[in-house]
């Protein structure tokens, strides 16, 4: 089974996006850059907790520890996968598994990152929603 291994807990991840690492990606190891794979991740919570709540104005509140278990090289397929964790008041929590498509390896997990729902005026408002779409 593909990433049987490592996707255990991986049912209700949706993969819509994937990355080919390029040079501008890569660090001075020849390797994929972490903050690259921050600045992915990152976005993909936004694109993703926007459509969740239908709101374009929310905001990442926290990413929780990232730990870099496996790495990609020039060429490889990176695949972002987004999963919601809880529908708060005005915030929701997902989590996230970025993978290498080619070696099948989990690159890190993010096992909670809070976006806040924004109104009009900036502040924190009630998103209302409570199921995924
Ligand atoms: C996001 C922001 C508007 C929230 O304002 P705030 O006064 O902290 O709001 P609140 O304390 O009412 O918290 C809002 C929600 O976030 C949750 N939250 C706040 N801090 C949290 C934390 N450290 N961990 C998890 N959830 C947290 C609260 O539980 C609340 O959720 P709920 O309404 O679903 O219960 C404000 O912190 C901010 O502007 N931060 C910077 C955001 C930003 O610019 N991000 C981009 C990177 S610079």
């Amino acid at each position: 089974m593909f990433y049987a291994m490592e996707s255990q807990n991986d049912n209700n991840m949706k993969y819509f996006t994937r990355k080919m690492v390029a040079p501008k990606d890569l660090n001075s190891n020849g390797t994929l850059f972490g903050g690259r794979v921050l600045d992915w991740i990152d976005e993909e919570a936004y694109i993703y907790c926007s459509c969740q709540l239908n709101n374009d104005r929310v905001v990442t509140r926290k990413i929780g520890s990232i730990d870099f278990n496996h790495s990609a090289i020039r060429g490889d397929i990176i695949e972002i996968g987004m999963e919601t964790v809880n529908f708060g008041t005005t915030s929701i929590t997902v989590r996230c598994h970025v993978r290498n498509k080619r070696t099948e390896q989990v690159i890190t997990s993010v096992e909670q990152i809070v976006f806040v729902n924004l109104g009009p005026d900036g502040k924190p408002a009630p998103h209302g929603v409570t199921k995924c779409k």
